[in-house]
C-alpha cells in the first residue's frame, strides 16, 4: 500500500483571510493552500468566473469560501468591496494582495523610449493604489484580529528594464510601501510582509500570445540565469506567502522576502 501524504498543518484554524488576485496564478495557489490549511478564504478578482471555479473546488474538499468581485483599477469598487468584506468579516486575519497586472495595450514591453507614460495610471492604480487602498479601508478589520498583509512585490523591484519599467516600479514601490504600512500599522498589532517572487508559470505571460509555447521557452531560458536555473511554480511562491501570513512569521514585518531561487544572487 502507498503510504498517504500527511495532512497539511492547520495554521490557520478558525481565520479567515482574503486573497487578491485569487483567480489565477499565484494568487489561486495562494488562496488554495490557506483553505486546506483551515483558514475561511475570501476570493477578491475581477475574474468572477476563475474566483467560483476555485471555490467550488474549496467547498467539495470541505472548505469555506466566498467571493468578492473587485476591481483594483476602481477606487469605487475597492471602496465597495472593502465595505463587503469588513461587514461580513469585522475581524480579517489576513489580507494578501496577489492581484497584478504587467499588460497594457495586450503588450508586457512598454518601452520608455517609444511609448512614453502609456500605462502608466492603469498600472500604478492596480498594483499600488488599490492595494494600499484596499488596506487602509480594512485596517479597523485587520486589528480587530491582530491580523497580517502580505504584498506581493517581484524580483522586478529590483531591476532594470527598458520595456517594463513602469511594471518595475510599481513593484519598487510595492517594498516601499510595505516597509511604510508596516510602520504604520506595528502599533495596531498588524504586520506587513512583502514577497518578492521570480519568475513563475501563469497566465500573466501566457495570455494574450499568439503562440504560449513560445512564451514559455522565453521565460525558461530568462530564468535558466538564477542559480536554481528554473522557473517557479506559483505553489512554491504561495508556500512563502502563506509563512509570512502565519504566525510562523510572527517576528517578520517591514521587509520584503526574495522568492526568486537566487535571482538576486546571480546578478
Ligand atoms: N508570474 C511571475 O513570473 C511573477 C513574478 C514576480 C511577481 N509576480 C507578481 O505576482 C502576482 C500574481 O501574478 P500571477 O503571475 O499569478 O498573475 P496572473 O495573471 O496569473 O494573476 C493575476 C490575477 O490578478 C487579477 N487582476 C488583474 N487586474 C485586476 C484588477 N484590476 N482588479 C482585480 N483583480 C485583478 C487577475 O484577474 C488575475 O486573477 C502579481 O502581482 C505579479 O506582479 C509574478
Amino acid at each position: 500500500m502507498t503510504p498517504s501524504a500527511p495532512p497539511p498543518p492547520q495554521r490557520f484554524s478558525g481565520r479567515t483571510v482574503a486573497v487578491t488576485g485569487a483567480a489565477s496564478g499565484i494568487g489561486r495557489a495562494s488562496a488554495a493552500r490557506l483553505a486546506a490549511e483551515g483558514a475561511h478564504v475570501l476570493l477578491l478578482d475581477r475574474d468572477r468566473d476563475g474566483c467560483e471555479a476555485l471555490a467550488e473546488t474549496v467547498r467539495a474538499a470541505g472548505g469555506r469560501v466566498d467571493v468578492f468581485l473587485l476591481d483594483l483599477a476602481s477606487e469605487t469598487s475597492v471602496g465597495e468591496t472593502a465595505a463587503a468584506v469588513a461587514a461580513a468579516h469585522p475581524a480579517l486575519h489576513g489580507l494578501v494582495g496577489c492581484a497584478g497586472l504587467v499588460h497594457v495595450d495586450g503588450s508586457q514591453e512598454n518601452p520608455f523610449l517609444e511609448r512614453g507614460l502609456a500605462g502608466w495610471d492603469l498600472l500604478f492604480a492596480v498594483n499600488v493604489r488599490g492595494m494600499a487602498q484596499l488596506v487602509h479601508e480594512l485596517v479597523p478589520a485587520l486589528t480587530a484580529a491582530g491580523g497580517v498583509v502580505v504584498t506581493v512585490s517581484s524580483e522586478a523591484a529590483y531591476r532594470s528594464r527598458a520595456g517594463r519599467w513602469i511594471y518595475d516600479a510599481t513593484k519598487a514601490a510595492l517594498v516601499s510601501v510595505t516597509r511604510s504600512m508596516a510602520a504604520a500599522l506595528a502599533g495596531h498589532g498588524v504586520r506587513v510582509v512583502g514577497v518578492a517572487p521570480g519568475g513563475t508559470i501563469t497566465e500573466m505571460h501566457l495570455q494574450d500570445h499568439a503562440d504560449p509555447e513560445a512564451a514559455r521557452e522565453r521565460m525558461r531560458a530568462a530564468a535558466a540565469s538564477n542559480l536554481l536555473g528554473r522557473l517557479a511554480e506559483p505553489e512554491e511562491i504561495a508556500a512563502a506567502i502563506v509563512f509570512a501570513a502565519s504566525d510562523d512569521a510572527s517576528f517578520i514585518t517591514g521587509t520584503t522576502i526574495a522568492v526568486d531561487g537566487g535571482g538576486a544572487a546571480s546578478r
